[in-house]
């Protein structure tokens, strides 16, 4: 078993799924707050209250041996309308809970937006095809920066931008599921790249001691089968899903392979001079990444793609993930009947973060942050405050395991921080959903979780988690 001496074990979360006190202090709304929601999930508005739980949840992760805890700022709260005004209670809030994860030996792992953006900025601007989207979000990282100089190392840019994108032809993230023009959508891409270009050269001169980089969730596609035509369509599905992201931010360019892709569908990606210069120049110090499982895909021809059934669709099943990740032209996923099915819907394939953690060192020689990674679903908490989440820890070991032998096998993975730390609010499927190693005492009741104590339970993997961690990945039993 090889895991680095200083690897950085440690768990995730985010600002609008952990924090709740979504108006307190001055905080403005973000597009989290108002967004439709599925029918018996909560909203985000009071979440696991991190907000007023903080020193206790951080105080749980150190009794664990966290050696970091990636978390996100809410930009609303910091920024009540996004730009302009500055809440100095969101920035005290935030110096107070990196204070505590320092005082436990934690270090935080930042990232600057995850999904809320602010709703003021989202009604003055559309979205990021105008300019001054991104002018902002590079405005609020140079606030992050100056405020945040001593007390932040690792910073992260975006979380998924590139599922904002490739499943984004219906906006999910927003909430509205209106559906959105593909060339619209690529535009917004290129200029986030390059609005987080900017930041990266910012953050390296304002804080030279910090490392940056971005969370996608990247994963690795397998061939459905053993014909080439599907092989391809894995290298395409790479380039469109991964690369186009990663390979602008490293090497400040797209993948040649899209050019016939972006035809077919009407995508003309409007550069203007010296982006590319600039993403090429920025040089992010590491990758982080989400990966929760393969894809398995197989070639598709091209047809004019018809996504409208999902407006009024159900985001929760897994038949509409596949439907969004359709793309005519060079591929399709498919059942993959190697893995079997778990409760959250997900084939759960332990290989994949090996696979991917590989190809990324591979393609881009660079330190690698598991950012994301784990196994949602409902828990029980025992009359005696016990929560037995065997199914959790068996997830994880194996997962945990095939990252052990990448490393031997040469990938540069110096971090894993699964989700979620603590109990949060799923994107889709309220608290029921739950990922953490701490049980949070509530249900999917806006008005009960109110007023609710929240009470903080360890469950069995928490206990399993601390042992993996002191044991520095030796112990999986
Ligand atoms: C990731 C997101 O894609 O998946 C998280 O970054 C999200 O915000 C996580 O919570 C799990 O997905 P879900 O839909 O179960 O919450």
């Amino acid at each position: 078993m090889s895991f680095p001496k200083n690897f950085f074990w440690g768990g995730s979360s985010s600002s609008a799924q952990v924090e709740g006190g979504y108006d307190c202090d001055g905080k403005g709304l973000t597009i989290w707050d108002v967004r439709p929601l599925n029918p018996g999930c909560c909203s985000f508005h009071y979440a696991s209250d991190f907000y007023h739980h903080y020193k206790e949840d951080i105080a749980l992760m150190g009794e664990m041996g966290f050696k970091m805890f990636r978390f996100s700022i809410s930009w609303a709260r910091i920024l009540p309308n996004g730009e302009g005004e500055l809440n100095q209670a969101g920035l005290d809030f935030y110096k107070n809970v990196f204070h505590e994860c320092h005082k436990h030996g934690i270090e935080p792992l930042v990232t600057i937006f995850h999904f809320d953006l602010p709703l003021a900025l989202q009604q003055k601007y559309g979205n990021w095809n105008d300019c001054r989207m991104g002018d902002a979000y590079v405005n609020y990282c140079r606030i992050l920066f100056e405020n945040f100089k001593d007390d932040v190392h690792y910073w992260l840019t975006y979380n998924e931008q590139n599922m904002l994108i490739y499943y984004g032809a219906v906006d999910m993230v927003g909430g509205t599921m209106k559906l959105q023009n593909m060339n619209d959508l690529y535009n917004q891409a290129h200029k986030q790249l390059v609005a987080q270009a900017k930041a990266i050269h910012l953050c390296h001169e304002l804080c030279p001691n910090a490392m940056i980089g971005p969370a996608p969730n990247i994963t690795t596609a397998y061939p459905a089968n053993n014909d080439p035509i599907n092989y391809l369509a894995a290298l395409n599905n790479d380039d469109l899903r991964n690369n186009f992201y990663l390979d602008a931010l490293v090497y400040g360019h797209y993948p040649a392979s899209l050019n016939h892709y972006f035809e077919q569908n009407g995508i003309h990606i409007d550069v203007q001079e010296g982006d590319f210069e600039c993403m090429r120049t920025c040089h992010p110090d590491f990758i982080g990444f989400n990966c929760y499982g393969n894809d398995t895909v197989e070639h598709c021809d091209y047809y004019p793609l018809d996504l409208s059934e999902l407006e009024h669709g159900d985001n929760r099943s897994m038949s509409y993930l596949q439907k969004l990740s359709e793309k005519p032209g060079i591929v399709k996923t498919v059942n993959n009947d190697k893995f079997l099915q778990g409760e959250d819907g997900h084939r759960f394939d332990p290989y994949c973060i090996r696979v991917t953690a590989r190809r990324l060192t591979d393609r881009y020689h660079l330190p690698l942050i598991i950012t994301e990674n784990g196994y949602g679903r409902p828990d029980t908490l025992e009359t005696d405050g016990t929560v037995h989440d065997s199914y959790r820890i068996e997830h994880l070991r194996e997962t945990i395991r095939q990252m052990s032998i990448g490393i031997d096998e040469g990938a540069m993975l110096i971090g894993y921080c699964p989700w979620s730390a603590i109990d949060l609010v799923s994107t889709r499927e309220g608290i029921s959903k739950r990922y953490g190693f701490i049980y949070v005492d509530r249900d999917e009741d806006d008005e009960k979780a109110k007023q609710a104590e929240m009470k903080r339970y360890r469950k069995d993997s928490f206990y399993w988690y601390k042992k993996v961690i002191a044991s520095n990945g030796n112990d999986l039993d």
